[in-house]
């Protein structure tokens, strides 16, 4: 049985997320995080952390030998599409480079299984329903170097014994009901982040990018999976391939549309403020609609989310954004 598990990126949104459901199974967490982007006071007091980039390569293996890790979950990534494309460099170097270090980190040591971050950015544009097997392609660097990261990570297993589980997030949101955690950078090119930032103000003023699309709405549609959901995702899926001695691909998502106009009104709905929605043209290398198949994954941990409800999310972002305010 798994028991030791080492998070890279740790200090992040999701991480943060994941290390609170790991803790709450009584596993112990141990964290590296470089704090790019990420922010000491998500770090989990009951976690043990360590400030190192996942270039590290000898501090990392220092870390597994000397804390007996069996498994580790990879997060830690550069993760904006929009930076990417001005930044590709960086971004190999942290994302491909970063989880060729950590890989080479873990060779001969007692990690056995390896969890991975992949996202929904690798699949082909035009698709709308993706499972698993639909056409890679991805359009932006930071999808490219995700993707590379993938084929590392099955290559390396497979050449040493390892099982690993990637896991295609779709797009993540909300904030764990403990209140204690969120997504705090504002950098963070992310809608619900975005919506949750503007509601505080005044005069809150909501932005839609592009009112044309071939969608019942006009506006475009995302699968936006509950954080807290996605946390747990990582521990069932990580105890069945430990325990199965498998390796598998999973979408991460609820397999629900969602309008970006959609959220807006809830948004609008939650506050008693005069909110306007304002419709502005399109941005470039938006999607027009992209939607996970999960039945793959409910299958294999017998899945039963529990925030799969656009409300509810909404609401964990605000009580979030009052709190760090
Ligand atoms: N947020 C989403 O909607 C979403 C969707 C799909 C996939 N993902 C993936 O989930 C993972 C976590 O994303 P997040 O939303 O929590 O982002 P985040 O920026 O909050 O977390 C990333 C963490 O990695 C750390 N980090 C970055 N480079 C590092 C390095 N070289 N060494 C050590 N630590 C480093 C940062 O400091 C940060 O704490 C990423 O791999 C991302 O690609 C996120």
């Amino acid at each position: 049985m798994f028991k030791n598990i080492l998070i890279t990126g740790g200090a992040g949104y999701i991480g943060s997320h994941v290390t609170e459901a790991l803790l709450k199974k009584k596993k112990r967490v141990f964290i590296i995080d470089n704090l790019s982007t990420g922010h000491k006071k998500l770090i989990n007091r009951n976690a043990k952390f360590f400030k190192i980039d996942i270039l590290n390569k000898n501090k990392i293996k220092k870390i597994i030998h000397k804390y007996h890790i069996d498994s580790i979950i990879h997060l830690a990534a550069n993760l904006i599409i929009g930076e990417g494309e001005r930044k590709p460099k960086k971004y190999f170097k942290t994302n491909v480079t970063g989880t060729k270090k950590l890989l080479e980190a873990c060779k001969k040591t007692s990690v056995r299984n390896i969890i991975f971050s992949s996202t929904a950015a690798i699949y082909k544009d035009g698709q709308f329903k993706v499972s698993e097997n639909s056409t890679i392609k991805p359009k932006s660097v930071y999808g490219k170097t995700k993707f590379k990261a993938e084929n590392l990570i099955k290559k390396f297993s497979k050449k040493n014994n390892l099982n690993y589980g990637i896991l295609r997030y779709f797009n993540i949101a909300g904030s764990s009901p403990s209140k204690k955690i969120g997504l705090i950078n504002k950098k963070s090119d992310h809608l619900f982040k975005n919506f949750s930032v503007e509601i505080m103000k005044k005069n809150p003023k909501l932005k839609i990018y592009g009112i044309d699309y071939n969608t019942a709405d006009g506006s475009c549609i995302r699968d936006f999976i509950h954080v807290s959901d996605i946390a747990e995702i990582h521990f069932l899926v990580l105890k069945k391939i430990d325990k199965l001695n498998i390796s598998k691909i999973f979408n991460c998502g609820y397999n629900k549309g969602i309008s970006v106009l959609e959220v807006a009104r809830e948004f609008r709905k939650q506050t008693s403020k005069k909110v306007k929605i304002i419709y502005t043209k399109r941005r470039k290398n938006d999607l027009e609609k992209i939607i996970a198949t999960n039945s793959k994954l409910i299958r294999f941990i017998k899945w039963r989310p529990r925030f799969n409800n656009l409300s509810k999310i909404v609401k964990s972002c605000i009580i979030w954004e009052n709190k760090i305010r």
